[in-house]
């Protein structure tokens, strides 16, 4: 059994880049991460038509299922296994099936809203906010929803402007503050190697020296 040592949390805009942080830590630290993406955790609109789930307000906090995703968390942190909801972005619903997941070393929790909630951040040991221009994330948004997600061009940019948007600036943008650190755009390779450094230093039980350094709060790290 696994009891993790150390918990990421990393938030930011939509289309920010957070996915290829997480992936980028998770690649380079190797099997010691858990990752659990929040996207999973929207609540489950079974009960809803198809019309009705495409006009949810899926930027608002109350869209997620938070007794869930903070049961799961606290499951893995005692070294206990979950069934992890699965999201499906075109069907604006929670598939079928879960995926049983393992508590590793490391766990990565990342979404628009990781840094949102004092449970979710009590139980971080290092909280990270991606901040990425929002015209660049609306560009990847538009790439990303339309080709991947089955969406229509004028649906994305009605969405944008009517709830993603103004949901940014309401509820997500303002976490900020409560990062450790804040890494300029997505794929930051000098960000991803310091934090995968910090991780290993936690790891290895040696990061008392080190530690003080990183609570100095929030750094800024240079563009890579
Ligand atoms: O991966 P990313 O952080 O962009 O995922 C969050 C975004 O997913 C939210 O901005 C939300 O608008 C979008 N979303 C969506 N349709 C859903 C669920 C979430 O467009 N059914």
């Amino acid at each position: 059994m696994t009891i993790p040592s150390f918990v990421i949390g990393i938030a930011g805009g939509t289309g920010a880049g957070k996915t290829t942080v997480a992936r980028e830590v998770a690649d380079s630290v190797g099997e010691a991460v858990t990752r659990v993406p929040i996207d999973n955790y929207y609540h489950d609109l079974s009960h809803l038509e198809m019309d009705e789930r495409e006009d949810v307000n899926y930027d608002h906090p109350d869209a997620f299922e938070w007794d869930l995703l903070m049961e799961h968390l606290d499951a893995l942190l005692i070294g206990q296994s979950i069934e992890m909801p699965q999201y499906d972005f075109t069907l604006h619903n929670r598939k079928d099936e879960t995926v049983h997941v393992e508590p590793s070393d490391v766990i990565v929790v990342e979404g628009i809203f990781a840094l949102y909630d004092d449970a979710v951040t009590d139980r971080c040991d290092l909280k990270v906010y991606v901040e990425t221009d929002a015209d660049v994330r609306i560009l990847r948004r538009i790439r990303r929803d339309v080709i991947e997600r089955d969406r229509d061009l004028e649906g994305v940019i009605d969405q944008y402007l009517g709830t993603v948007k103004p949901m940014h600036e309401q509820f997500v943008a303002p976490t900020k503050k409560h990062a450790d650190i804040i890494i300029p755009e997505g794929a930051n390779q000098t960000a991803v190697n310091l934090l995968t450094e910090k991780v290993e230093v936690e790891r290895s039980g040696v990061a008392q020296g080190l530690a003080s350094e990183w609570e100095r709060k929030p750094v800024e790290v240079a563009d890579a």
